[in-house]
Parts: structure tokens; sequence; C-alpha cells
């Protein structure tokens, strides 16, 4: 089996960034290595991005702000397809898997939504356990500053109030699932590189 990896964070916490320095760190080391994220470029996240995040007029749902149960759902069937057509393969194709986002943003946000955590957690439970997953944690003050930046966001990043909320979850998901662990979004980008690769030496590569 090969190696997964999660990044998890709130909207804003750098995720991307870090999960393609830690992509190329690994390839750089002679891995192969799938970058990945959810929600995914499938007909499944195509169809969140136009019923969830962009409040979209087409679909299934025609126009309708979909309810947060169907959109829980949604995510859980775009991870499904994910763990069975990529993830899964990958991992028993031995190569090391780094997913930007999996089930644990589902737990944070669909939570902080009022969507019940133990439901959550058992429509999640297809999903393949990540050896590690990395919580980019930072203050949602910050984050927004960042976001300002980006010409399209979701739903949710307008929403600071939800942001927060996201991020309490997501600490608090920390100390019931021991595979996560937090990094300090606040630095740089290379001292929060740094930061992942020493977990990931310590935790996965027994150094
Ligand atoms: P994001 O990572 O911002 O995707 P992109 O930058 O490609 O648009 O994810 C979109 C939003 O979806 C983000 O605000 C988090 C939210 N989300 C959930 O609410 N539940 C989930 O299970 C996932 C994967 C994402």
């Amino acid at each position: 089996m090969g190696m997964f990896i999660v990044i998890e964070g709130i909207d804003g916490a750098g995720k991307s960034t870090q999960a393609r320095l830690l992509a190329k760190w690994f390839e750089d080391r002679g891995y192969e290595v799938v970058l990945t994220k959810e929600p995914t470029d499938t007909a499944f996240g195509k169809l969140i991005r136009k019923l969830v995040l962009t409040g979209g007029k087409e679909g299934i749902i025609d126009g309708a702000r979909i309810s947060h149960e169907a959109e829980a759902l949604l995510f859980a069937a775009d991870r499904a397809e994910h763990v069975a057509k990529l993830i899964r393969p990958s991992l028993e194709a031995c190569k090391v898997v780094i997913s930007d986002r999996y089930f644990y943003s589902s737990l944070a946000y669909q939570w902080a939504r009022g969507l019940d955590l133990e439901w959550l957690i058992d429509l999640n439970r297809f999903a393949i356990r990540p050896d590690l997953v990395i919580l980019l944690d930072l203050p949602v003050k910050e984050s927004m500053k960042r976001l300002r930046s980006r010409s399209i966001k979701s739903e949710f990043d307008k929403i600071v109030e939800l942001q927060k909320r996201v991020r309490e979850n997501y600490l608090k998901l920390a100390e019931r699932f021991p595979e996560m662990k937090i990094v300090n979004a606040l630095a740089s980008v290379e001292d929060i590189h740094r930061d992942i690769v020493a977990l990931v030496e310590h935790e996965l590569l027994g150094k």
C-alpha cells in the first residue's frame, strides 16, 4: 500500500500551495505521487460547484438552494467516486496520494451548517482513513485577508461567522481523530512546508 496524506483547513489557509509543495517534495525523492482534491473535477464535483458553491440555476435541483442534507450527500457521493476510482487504486499501486480536502471537510463544514456530527461520520464511513491529515490552522481574520484577492469565492468564504465555526470544528475534530496534526498556517510558505515535511518524516517515514 502507498501513503495517503490529506491537507485540511478553512478557506484561504493555503492548502493547495502546501499540497503542491509536498507533492514536489515526494517526487524529488523518487515517489510516484497523485495530487488530488475535493470537490473533484468529475461530474459530481461539477454538480457540487453548480448546486452548492454557486447556487446554480441548472441541474437536478433546478434553481433552488439545496438542503444541508442534500449538500452533505452530494459531497459524500463525490467522495465515494473519488475513493473508488482514484484513491484506492493509487494506494494499491503503492503511490503517494495527497488530497487537498477530504471527509474532514464534510465534518467541519456540514457540521457547521447544523447537521449532526455522528450522522456525518456514519455517512462517510466508507472513506479510507488517511495515514496523516495536516490541519492548516489560522485565525479567520487572516484567512479572509488572503481570500480578498481571489476572484471566485464560494458561498462559504463570504461568511465569516461560518468560517469561525468551521475553524473551531476542525480543532475539535483534531482531538477526536489521532491522524490529524495541527500546523500553524500563519507562518511563511517555506516555514509551513518545513513543518509539514517534519511531520511526514516523523509520522510516516520513521525518521
Ligand atoms: P475549495 O477547496 O474552496 O474548492 P475550490 O477552491 O476548488 O473551489 O472547496 C469549496 C468549498 O466546499 C469550501 O468552502 C469547502 C466546502 N466543502 C464542504 O463544505 N464539504 C466538503 O466535504 C468539501 C470537500 C468541501
